[in-house]
């Protein structure tokens, strides 16, 4: 494997892909802000469901890398549930709504996707 091509590979997490594959670089940078900035809390770094703020929650947010999980749903519901927040769906409200998401569509897409890679 070529160097370049490595280094892709290790962006792609990041900037949604290389070269001539598409994706939207400023999309994926700021999904992975708001990540780190507003789900990490809860959810973990990895997805686990084990952030500190998980603690103190009655329903505790279930894992992303859970396979079942990942097979059970889908992209347009899990950005229902990061906009609308969890009440939206039936699930506990304590998985606040994102309304500025709204009409950031590119976002909700990348943020699927890192929800996405979690499970691997
Ligand atoms: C205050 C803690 C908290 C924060 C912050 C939070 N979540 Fe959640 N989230 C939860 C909880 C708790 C649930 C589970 C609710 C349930 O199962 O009833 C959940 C559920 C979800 C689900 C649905 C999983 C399923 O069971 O189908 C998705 C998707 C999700 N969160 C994404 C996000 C994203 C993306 C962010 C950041 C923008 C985020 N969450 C921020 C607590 C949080």
């Amino acid at each position: 494997m070529s160097r370049t091509l490595a280094l892709c590979f290790v962006f792609v997490g990041f900037a949604a892909g290389c070269g001539d594959k598409g994706g939207d670089a400023n999309a994926a940078a700021e999904a992975e802000k708001v990540w780190q900035e507003r789900c990490v809390t809860c959810h973990g770094p990895d997805g686990g469901g084990n952030g500190p703020g998980a603690a103190a929650l009655a329903v505790k947010p279930r894992s992303f890398k859970d396979p079942t999980w990942q097979a059970s749903t889908d992209n347009d519901r899990i950005k229902k549930v990061m906009v609308e927040g969890g009440a939206a769906v039936g699930l506990n409200e304590a998985m606040a709504p994102n309304p500025d998401l709204k009409d950031k569509v590119a976002v909700q897409d990348e943020l699927v996707k890192k929800i996405r890679r979690l499970a691997q």
